[in-house]
């Protein structure tokens, strides 16, 4: 308790500093001309968005959702929007060896990949839940192990282009709300996940950035038709969100918010987590931890 006390100030000025000049970097859309980008959920909603965005910016990009017909329009327009290249792969993420041919398959469209947005997820209505145990593995499936397998897919591509990977998830990822149990469990463990993952890529210096991606209520016609009536919090816009998601990855943030209030992120950020962390990790023999990494590891 007296280390935390004497520490935190100085932790805390550094997370502030850490704070006031990542803020301080600016996105510029020709920082993804040229770039070879996977977008998945892309059919529709802020996936969509996020790719008409891309082509705006002169990327290469490759689509993935079930719905074929509505991927195939999604590349059209791409191409109309400016797209360096404009391709889809349909499939489904239930379906784990898909997943792992989607990302192969896209790299060879591309000839490589700079950024992996994982942004699909299963439709869930608003529900108490009442033991629907498939519903639960389901959701963990393709909304949590979906996105482990297409990032393990995409990592020798992503090491070789020094890329970024950005997690879409949600406030349901950080806090509780009723009714989205089996959503807010996949959410809560992409956090779990990936925000681990990127501290070893950290102590094994792979520049490969993960941006994890907090969402509020997003005007996107599943969300909306998912809660309408039952939760009646406002819903901000998906095409600034798909910008916001593109910027925040480009910059190489830890994690952004697009929530609607610009306090949330403050209250979500939790200094404390971030301060038990960065205490956590001079605990451990990283001399023996990195010896063992040699030995077993693939990816340092
Ligand atoms: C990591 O990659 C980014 C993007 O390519 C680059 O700007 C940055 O300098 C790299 N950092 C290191 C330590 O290599």
């Amino acid at each position: 308790m007296a280390f935390l006390k004497k520490y935190l100030l100085t932790i805390l000025m550094v997370f502030l500093a850490y704070y006031y000049y990542s803020a301080n970097e600016k996105f510029r859309p020709e920082m993804l001309q040229g770039k070879k980008v996977i977008v998945t959920g892309a059919s529709k909603g802020i996936g969509r968005e996020i790719a008409y965005h891309l082509a705006k910016m002169g990327a290469h990009v490759v689509v993935t959702a079930r719905s074929k017909e509505a991927l195939q329009k999604v590349v059209a327009r791409c191409l109309e929007l400016g797209a360096a290249s404009a391709h889809y792969i349909a499939g489904s993420m239930e379906d784990m060896t898909f997943a792992e041919e989607f990302v192969a398959e896209a790299g060879n469209l591309m000839g490589g990949l700079d950024m992996l947005i994982l942004n699909h997820v299963l439709y869930n209505r608003l529900t108490f839940f009442h033991g629907e145990i498939d519903n639960v593995r389901k959701s963990m499936e393709v909304n949590f192990h979906s996105f482990v397998v297409l990032s393990v897919a995409a990592m020798p591509m992503l090491m070789q282009s020094q890329g970024s990977i950005a997690v879409v998830s949600s406030v349901a990822g950080k806090i509780t709300y009723p009714l989205i149990a089996p959503y807010s469990a996949s959410k809560f463990a992409l956090d779990g996940f990936f925000s681990t993952l990127r501290s070893e890529f950290l102590v094994n210096k792979v520049n490969v950035s993960i941006t994890l991606c907090i969402l509020g209520l997003i005007d996107t016609e599943t969300a909306i038709k998912a809660t309408s009536g039952i939760y009646l919090g406002p819903a901000s816009p998906k095409e600034e969100c798909a910008l916001e998601i593109i910027k925040g990855t480009a910059l190489r943030q830890d994690e952004m918010y697009y929530v609607g209030s610009r306090w949330v992120p403050y209250l979500l950020g939790n200094p404390g987590r971030k301060i038990m962390e960065f205490l956590s990790a001079a605990e451990y023999n990283w001399d023996n931890v990195l010896s063992n990494e040699k030995l077993y590891g693939r990816w340092a």
